[in-house]
């Protein structure tokens, strides 16, 4: 078992939970101080890669079910 989880929320973001660094597309790391980190899924956030809420204004819908396959 990881010690790492990354939760799909519905219709919202990916939860990260453990010990992990977010970096950009030029190595940069984001600050996370050890918190859980919730990553926007739906492209309408204004602080990416970051979850901000703003899914709940859009509407977004995703409820994706792991197959177990
Ligand atoms: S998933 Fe929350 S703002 Fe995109």
């Amino acid at each position: 078992m990881s010690d790492v989880t990354i939760q799909v929320k519905d219709n919202g973001p990916f939860l990260v939970q453990g010990d992990v660094s977010i970096v950009d597309a030029e190595g940069q790391e984001f600050a996370a101080n050890g918190k859980a980190i919730a990553l926007c899924r739906c492209g309408a956030s204004t602080n990416q890669p970051f979850c901000t809420g703003n899914h709940k204004e859009i509407g977004f819908e995703s409820v994706p079910r792991a197959s177990g396959d």
